[in-house]
């Protein structure tokens, strides 16, 4: 099985790097996965941009921090399954932190979950107690599974990698929107990344303009954010998956200059 997993979508410049990447490579994956958290502008997701992303050939849409960003996902996170947030909010919160979705040709399926860290972020439950709570639902439909950590710190990425080993086929890490340079097969059978990084544009600071950032931490107050244009890549993962154990053959990260 081959996923491709891209890296957090920021703005206009990100949608139309994945718009152009899968208008040529689409029918190279059995699924594809994209974090979606900055797609609208930077802040969160709109109805139309979720469409266009599924329709241009995304299997599922992870999130994080900032899913909640634009208020739009209030109407459609709950009717649209193959769009997550992280699974470790308390459970009365609308939407779904899993999801099963077909591959491309309709034989298999990906367990795909999000979760969000704890160190440098708002506050969420334990992400190490939800994944051993998550697992055996999801092991019952398909070995095929996908975790995208979002979190900020590479130690509690790392340790997760350790903890999910053998259990998950990847686990891929977003949020800082910056490529590491680690990915492996852990021991046990499960690829890692601490960080795929984001499909953006790259002459910024993590996607925003450098001048108005510059401006913040020059004069301590607040400004407004306004998504880079310059030097755009998309990055990502492609993983390959044992089709009988689910384990993983291989990581390979991937940035496409655009
Ligand atoms: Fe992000
Ligand atoms: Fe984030």
């Amino acid at each position: 099985m081959k996923i491709l997993f891209i890296g957090d979508i920021v703005g206009n410049p990100g949608r139309a790097a994945v718009t152009k990447f899968l208008e040529t490579h689409r029918d190279e994956y059995d699924f594809i996965v994209a974090n979606g958290e900055n797609a609208a502008g930077g802040k969160g997701l709109t109805f139309e941009i979720v469409d266009q992303l599924l329709g241009s050939g995304v299997s599922a849409i992870t999130t994080g921090n900032h899913v909640w960003d634009n208020k739009e996902i209030f109407n459609f996170i709950e009717t649209t399954p193959q769009l997550i947030r992280p699974a470790n909010y308390p459970t009365e919160v609308t939407g779904s932190g899993v999801t099963i979705v077909p591959s491309s040709s309709g034989q298999a399926q990906l367990g795909v979950i999000n979760l969000a860290g704890q160190i440098f972020m708002s506050p969420y439950t334990n992400p190490f107690h939800a994944l051993n709570a998550i697992l055996p639902e999801v092991k019952a439909e398909t070995p095929y599974i996908l975790l995208d950590f979002h979190a900020e710190a590479t130690s509690e990425k790392i340790a997760m990698g350790w903890h999910a080993d053998g259990r998950v086929g990847a686990v891929v890490g977003t949020h800082t929107h910056v490529p590491t340079a680690d990915a492996r097969v852990l021991p046990q059978g499960t690829a890692y990344i601490t960080d795929v990084g984001m499909t953006g544009p790259y002459d910024s600071v993590i996607g925003t303009r450098v001048d108005l950032v510059l401006e913040r931490f020059l004069t301590m107050m607040p400004t407004r954010f306004v998504v880079a244009k310059g030097n755009v890549k998309l990055c990502g993962a492609e993983i390959e998956l044992d089709d009988k154990t689910g384990l993983a053959v291989s990581i390979v990260p991937l940035q496409v200059q655009y």
